[in-house]
């Protein structure tokens, strides 16, 4: 059981970035945290991290036929990118959106999420920790 994990644009500067939004762990520490929580739930993983729409999709597509479960946190591209919405249309898995920031909480344009509503179910404004209860729910759902 392979879960893909995919960080969007500017989640590498994390630590750095707007902690009140985004807290101060990095995101090699998120990557840790979620490796030590797969290996607990017996779920292989990998991450991947692009500040490149592209790329994101390459990525996605990369993925089919290898995970069968996606968690993502698309970061900007939530809220504008139809590539990244047909790609994981595509990659066809339980799918858990992730964002940090509780983004309903903030500006209007962060309301809408292009990703919403195909994937099984949003987890958002939880910190780092919405990683790990998405892996815990994938890890139920493809048992
Ligand atoms: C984010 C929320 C997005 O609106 C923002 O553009 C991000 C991060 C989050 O994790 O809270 O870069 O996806």
């Amino acid at each position: 059981r392979h879960i893909f994990v995919v960080h969007g644009p500017n989640l590498n500067m994390l630590g750095q970035r707007e902690p009140d939004h985004y807290g101060h762990r990095t995101l090699a520490d998120i990557d840790r945290a979620i490796a030590s929580k797969a290996t607990e739930l017996a779920l292989q993983v990998s991450t991947f991290q692009s500040n490149h729409e592209g790329e994101i999709v390459d990525a996605l597509q990369g993925a089919v036929g290898r995970a069968q479960g996606l968690i993502i946190n698309p970061a900007a591209y939530t809220h504008t990118s139809v590539a990244i919405r047909d790609a994981v249309l595509m990659l066809d898995v339980p799918t858990i959106e992730v964002h940090l920031s509780n983004i309903h909480k903030r500006e209007s344009f962060r309301h809408r999420s292009f990703i919403a509503d195909i994937a099984t179910g949003q987890i958002t404004g939880l910190g780092a920790s919405g990683y790990l209860f998405a892996l815990e729910a994938l890890a139920r759902m493809i048992a």
